[in-house]
């Protein structure tokens, strides 16, 4: 194993989580990843903020390009969220010859296929599992527990804000706008909550989720995208009476005639799983020739729950660093028919 000295950017809601597991549980990851995940320097807008939140040892920047020149750190974890710096910062990393973990669906969605061909290039791994669903390993569960499969469908809520804005409507009775600021509050939304109540970014992690499974370049261009702004407390209401739930779905199938994408409320019936997942849980379906149908379930926003992710692929890349490129699980997958039409 390879001991992991990360350079971290950002110290927000992944950052900061990703932080505390690493140190709370430093023993126990270092056991389980071979080598110790040491995060050496932190690069933040606020350094006073931040430097009196970390340990002594560890370095605070106010510039990013310092996790890239350090020639010590040989991970860099993105948790910066939005598209520049993100992306300036994500291609410098991987030009310096070093591995990447990020959360960020916004970016992978919109220019992944970018970052995937320049990480490819240079042999290094950019890992995306807290970009998907938080804490639930699905793109481990794609790449390595179905890998058997020819997936058909992936169906999933993988939205927690909208889910808790949801579910609490319909329990409470309070306004769309009231349950969101709590969503704020709690740390579920996105910092322009619009992404999230427009189905945005069910809509980016769909399209990952596509990418991965069916092998074919991400394409946010494809996407059918509704989101629950324009519902209201009376549909809600009507669907319940009639024994449905509403649920922003996203949803991916593998047909004769391209590959499906499509975000948006649906009425899901009372007795399936989908309709019992509650608050800002995430749960996603996926449906392969083998296995069948198979069910995650977990939260999917959140500080130390993202952070989850982001320390199981710095452990991921511990163990396997060394490894030849070509024996590491990458982006995208081809399983599928190669050469099928996408889209
Ligand atoms: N805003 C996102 C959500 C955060 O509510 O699910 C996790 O991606």
């Amino acid at each position: 194993a390879t001991p992991i000295k990360v350079g971290l950017a950002g110290f927000g809601n992944v950052g900061s989580g990703t932080y505390s597991i690493l140190k709370r549980n430093h023993s126990l990851i270092t056991q389980r990843a071979g080598a110790p995940i040491t995060v050496k320097r932190v690069a933040v807008r606020n350094v006073d903020r931040v430097r009196k939140l970390v340990d002594e040892d560890v370095a605070v920047s106010s510039d990013w390009h310092d996790l890239v020149t350090d020639p010590e750190i040989n991970v860099v974890v993105e948790a910066i969220g939005g598209i520049e710096p993100a992306r300036s910062l994500i291609l410098a990393a991987i030009d310096a010859g070093k591995h990447v973990v990020t959360a960020n669906k916004a970016l992978l969605a919109e220019h992944g296929n970018e970052i995937f061909k320049a990480a490819e290039e240079k042999g290094v791994n950019v890992a995306l599992e807290a970009a998907v669903a938080g804490s639930i390993p699905i793109v481990k569960a794609l790449r390595e527990g179905l890998a058997a499969n020819r997936v058909s469908s992936i169906a999933g809520i993988i939205n927690g804000t909208c889910n808790f804005i949801l579910s609490t409507m319909r329990d409470t009775g309070r306004s769309f706008d009231d349950v969101l600021a709590e969503a704020q509050r709690l740390g579920y939304a996105e910092a322009d909550p619009t992404f999230d109540i427009e189905g945005i970014d069910s809509a980016h992690k769909l399209v990952l989720l596509s990418s991965i499974a069916f092998g074919v370049p991400v394409n946010m261009d494809k996407v059918h995208i509704e989101g629950i702004s324009r519902l209201e407390a009376k549909d809600i209401k009507f669907a319940e009476e009639l024994g449905y739930r509403i649920k922003l779905l996203g949803i991916t199938k593998y047909t004769d005639y391209g590959i499906e994408l499509r975000v948006h409320p649906a009425l899901v019936p009372m007795r399936r799983l989908l309709a019992n997942v509650e608050g800002a849980m995430n749960a996603v379906v996926v449906k392969g020739d083998a296995a069948e149908s198979s069910l995650y379930y977990g939260k999917g926003a959140g500080s130390e729950p993202t952070g989850s992710a982001v320390v199981a692929d710095l452990i991921d890349i511990a163990r396997t660093a060394d490894a030849n490129v070509s024996e590491r699980p990458k982006m995208p997958t081809t399983q599928h028919n190669p050469g099928a039409k996408d889209f």
